[in-house]
């Protein structure tokens, strides 16, 4: 049996002015008409022996979230669990399996990010396939995905023979991300993850005892509301904050790798969703009330107004209710520029 827990909690501000505080990433329609945390539900759907998946998520984001699942309709149980504040990946994924464990038996668990793309769902179930078996055997089993350029934002892991890992690197500079993609012996990581209950749990004492603690705290004083599940404000409170990546992943002895080719992307900027989706014979992606003319290779977004451009070329324009961002596509990673200016300003 496999345990799906999904991580839906993170903000995203690189999607400006689409992601909000309120409408983080994971909860926007970005391709299609489903928000990227329905098309992570609908994959999970797919897998065999599948349990009802865990969705761990922030306190103020409850009722879209809850919303967004019971309208797929596909599920006969599920959980949301609830943070009272973001403490980052590790503290939610090991308060994940400290609820898990206390619900039932060592399980194989999968954690999926909500917020990413993945265009081969038929590799996504055999790749899952092949962790659940490393992960039976104990493994902390990480997901590799061939790199193409030396991103800074991402995981690095440096492949042994077979499915061995022989480091694990979270972001590095751009130097050293370049060194590495220039050698061919790493993957980058996707953040999905598989492992067993106890086989996360004992690690995490290990390598991270104070989250370890806290979140086992967080889910014995938490409470169960309905459909949701709180963990305790005051344990979390005193949780540390960190990154699985780096409070696991960097220390873990234990890590293997599943090579990966899944069409994935974490969408993260407008360039990258670009890439991911269907173009039109000119190269450009629209939604929306959008006209262009003798216009290539754009991305034109309309929430209220008709947006029309002509003779564009490489460009970025979102409109929606109260902001409207243009740029050459290329920088759209500095759209964090400009809700860093926002945030100060405010
Ligand atoms: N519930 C919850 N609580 N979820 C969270 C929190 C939190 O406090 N913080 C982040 N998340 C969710 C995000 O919504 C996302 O789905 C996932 O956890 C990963 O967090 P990110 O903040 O997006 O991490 P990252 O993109 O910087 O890095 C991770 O992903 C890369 C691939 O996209 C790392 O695992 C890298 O190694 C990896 O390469
Ligand atoms: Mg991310």
């Amino acid at each position: 049996k496999i345990q799906p827990v999904i991580l839906a909690g993170g903000v995203g501000s690189r999607l400006w002015p689409l992601s909000r505080e309120k409408y983080p990433k994971q909860l926007l329609s970005l391709v299609g008409d489903k928000s990227l945390l329905q098309t992570t539900l609908l994959r999970v759907a797919e897998l065999p022996g599948m349990l009802s998946p865990v969705v761990v998520a922030g306190e103020e984001h409850r009722f879209t979230t809850l919303a967004q699942i019971e309208m797929l309709d596909c599920f006969q149980s599920f959980a949301i669990l609830l943070e009272p504040m973001g403490k980052n990946t590790a503290p939610a994924i090991c308060g994940a399996a400290h609820y898990c464990k206390s619900i039932g038996e060592d399980v194989v668990l999968l954690v999926l990010p909500a917020d990413h793309v993945v265009s081969d769902t038929e590799a996504f179930v055999e790749a899952v396939s092949r962790a659940r078996l490393l992960a039976l055997e104990g493994s902390i089993v990480t997901f590799g995905v061939e790199p193409t350029q030396p991103e800074t934002g991402y995981g690095y892991i440096e492949k042994g023979t077979g499915c061995e890992v022989v480091s694990f690197k979270e972001k590095p500079d751009l130097k050293t991300a370049g060194d590495y993609v220039a050698s061919g012996n790493y993957f980058w990581n996707s953040g999905m993850f598989a492992f067993t209950l106890s086989a996360l749990l004992d690690e995490m004492q290990l390598h991270a005892p104070e989250i370890f603690s806290a979140m086992g705290e967080a889910v014995q004083a938490g409470g169960v509301d309905g459909s949701f599940f709180r963990f305790d404000k005051k344990a979390m409170t005193s949780c540390p904050s960190d990154s699985i990546d780096y409070a696991l992943m960097e220390k873990t002895a234990k890590a293997v790798v599943v090579a990966a080719d899944l069409g994935w992307s974490d969408v993260g900027s407008w360039q990258a969703l670009w890439q991911v989706q269907e173009k039109d014979e000119n190269g450009n992606v629209t939604s929306g009330d959008v006209i262009l003319d003798d216009s290539r290779n754009c991305l034109v977004r309309s929430e209220k107004k008709l947006v029309a451009a002509v003779g564009l070329e490489n460009t970025l324009v979102v409109e929606t209710a109260d902001a409207v961002l243009v740029s050459p596509l290329s920088c759209s990673q500095d759209v964090k520029k400009i809700t860093a200016r926002l945030k100060k300003e405010q």
